[in-house]
């Protein structure tokens, strides 16, 4: 059975063991309610590394509303399952206050002044719908690094603005390499989700309208079309749906974050949105241009196996 720990204490001395040893940490950041995208991630952490691990913490400083915290699903059992059929060396989980020991307030509560700031690809987009989202994904993800102190860290690019947070982040401690893993997706497009689980059949079958909107504006773009105005309305456009209600249709380059809408001619571009299906919240995006794709692990003919074509496979 995989090794499961209850206490960051106890993982750190399990990965400084690892690391001590001369082999590489593979580690895998996860909020659980594991499917198929995480699992990619699991399966990429355990090839490319000589031990890996994951964590499975439902992080609340991350949540800016407080209803979505409590009904994020949550399986502890089937989640090591999953792991330990993987072949994962170990899985960790923690609680605000053995994550954080002795930096609570009295009452608990996390000290709003001891969040780490998400730096600048915070800004727009999920950072504006979602206030304090990075900084307390920033805040974790920090302490999760000091904690594994891993070779490589794996993230999906089905959170792409995520992805750039993250990435800032490493880049300021110098460690660790993020490899970013191709976006996994059902047959039908819908981009897999622990929340897709809080969907019932008919919002599943509504929820296909952020994919839809995404491959139309990338069939516009291969047709040609290369103005902003014009790919993001094409975006909104097939997106719409009864029951769908689109909180962003955005462009964006994806080699230079902005926080406002882009204006003009791009040459670069990713189509990302976020909408409310009944009450639940979905995200999803995708590269349009050729390079942008190749670098998410997307090839006109699909999702490639190995992801991200960097020649040690990792992108800092
Ligand atoms: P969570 O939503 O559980 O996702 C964990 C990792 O799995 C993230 O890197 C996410 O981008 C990736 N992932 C989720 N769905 C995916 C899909 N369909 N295809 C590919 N990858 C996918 O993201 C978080 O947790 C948290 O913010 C975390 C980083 C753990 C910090 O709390």
């Amino acid at each position: 059975m995989i090794r499961s720990l209850s206490s960051p204490a106890e993982a750190a001395a399990w990965c400084a063991q690892v690391i001590q040893s001369g082999r590489s940490l593979g580690f895998v950041p996860t909020m659980g309610a594991l499917h198929e995208g995480h699992m990619d991630l699991v399966r990429r952490a355990r090839a490319e590394n000589d031990a890996a691990c994951a964590s499975v913490y439902v992080n609340p400083l991350q949540f800016d509303d407080p209803r979505d915290f409590d009904r994020y699903p949550r399986d502890w059992e089937q989640d090591a399952r999953a792991l330990d059929a993987a072949r994962l060396d170990m899985v960790f989980t923690g609680t605000l206050a053995t994550f954080f020991p002795g930096e609570l307030c009295a009452d608990g509560s996390f000290d709003a002044a001891r969040l780490a700031d998400p730096g600048p690809c915070a800004a727009g987009l999920e950072g504006e719908h979602r206030p304090g989202h990075f900084a307390g994904v920033a805040t974790i993800v920090a302490r999760l690094f000091e904690v594994a102190q891993p070779t490589r860290a794996y993230f999906g690019q089905k959170d792409f603005q995520q992805t750039l947070v993250v990435r800032e982040l490493a880049r300021a401690r110098g460690e660790p390499r993020i490899v970013v893993c191709p976006t996994s997706r059902e047959p039908s497009g819908l981009a897999r989700s622990s929340r897709n689980e809080l969907l019932g059949p008919q919002a599943r079958e509504r929820a296909l309208a952020l994919s839809r909107g995404l491959f139309a504006t990338r069939a516009a773009w291969q047709a040609g079309e290369r103005d902003a105005g014009a790919l993001r309305e094409r975006l909104l456009d097939a997106a719409r749906e009864p029951g769908v209600d689109v909180e962003y249709a955005a462009l964006r380059d994806p080699r230079r974050w902005t926080a406002d809408e882009p204006r003009g001619r791009m040459d670069l571009a990713i189509a990302l949105i976020a909408a409310r299906v009944g009450s639940v919240r979905l995200i999803d995006n995708l590269p349009l241009d050729e390079a942008s794709s190749a670098a998410a692990g997307i090839t006109t003919a699909g999702i490639t196996a190995a992801g991200i074509t960097t020649a040690d496979g990792a992108v800092r």
